[in-house]
């Protein structure tokens, strides 16, 4: 019998990753995700599976611990029961303000999810594809703009994003000759859930959305998510940036 392709997400709960759960399970995909939360978890997975039983399993955990990943893929194994041969690493936190003017107390916290949380993904994730059965793997890394120009309003949370971006590009070549491909998606301005949960002032982003706008939305990302998947499995789009037309920096 052939398998049902599968796919997980890494914080799906909100924004970026939820359009992308989504978007995976509208495709076809049994999707595994996470998030901190368990009634925002089981939201989700009761609102996918209205329109499409059977296909989505959440789970309730912390990407910035060890063995998310492993977590994530086993749950979809057993689940469906499929291996899952696409995994996004989606959650991550922002901190506003410079290396002075940002809130020290949440420096750890931060360099925990997005920095350390994220190599173990990554590093779990290329154990497990390496035990797949032949075919194409796909890791795909959220990363951001700011993780390639420094960032102003926010260097400390773009520090994260620099040790990640080039994270992603050393697994990518110690790992294409096995036909796993990595890829980073840097996003700039995203309307989200984030911005609340970073705490940025609302005041100075409704100013960015106003001069800037109209600014990405998790569907835009989602959707560059889904088309790099879809090649073919000796096409690897490795690096997407992707920003609002009228983002500056
Ligand atoms: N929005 C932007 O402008 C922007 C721009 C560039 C890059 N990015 C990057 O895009 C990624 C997604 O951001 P977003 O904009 O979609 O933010 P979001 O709307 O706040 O969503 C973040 C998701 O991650 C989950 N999450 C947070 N901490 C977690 C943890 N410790 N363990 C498990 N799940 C956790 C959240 O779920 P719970 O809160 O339920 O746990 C939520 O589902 C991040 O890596 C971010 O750095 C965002």
């Amino acid at each position: 019998m052939r398998r049902p392709k599968a796919a997980v997400v890494s914080g799906g709960t909100c924004g970026i990753g939820r359009a992308l759960v989504e978007a995976l399970v509208d495709d076809g995909y049994r999707v595994g995700f996470s998030g901190r939360v368990r009634e925002r978890v089981e939201a989700v997975v009761t609102s996918v599976a209205s329109r499409h039983p059977h296909r989505i399993v959440g789970i309730t955990g912390d990407a910035s611990l060890p063995g998310h990943a492993t977590a994530l893929i086993t749950a979809v194994r057993e689940t469906f029961p499929a291996w899952a041969s696409v995994y996004v690493l989606c959650a991550g936190h922002g901190l506003p303000g410079t290396l002075t003017g940002s809130d020290p107390a949440r420096w750890e916290a931060l360099v925990h999810l997005n920095l350390l949380g994220a190599m173990h993904q990554m590093r779990e994730c290329a154990a497990l594809f390496g035990q797949m059965p032949e075919g194409v793997r796909d890791l795909v890394v959220i990363g951001s703009t700011v993780g390639r120009t420094l960032s102003d309003a926010n260097p400390v949370y773009g520090a994260t994003k620099v040790a990640l971006h080039s994270l992603v590009e050393a697994l990518r070549r110690e790992r294409c000759a096995t036909g796993m491909r990595v890829s980073l998606i840097e996003p700039g301005f995203v309307v989200s859930g984030f911005q609340v949960s970073a705490g940025y002032d609302p005041e100075w982003f409704a100013g960015i959305e106003r001069e800037q706008g109209p600014l990405l939305r998790p569907e835009d990302i989602a959707r560059v998510v889904r088309f790099i998947v879809q090649q073919p499995p000796h096409v690897h789009i490795d690096d997407v940036r992707v920003r609002p037309t009228r983002q500056r920096v």
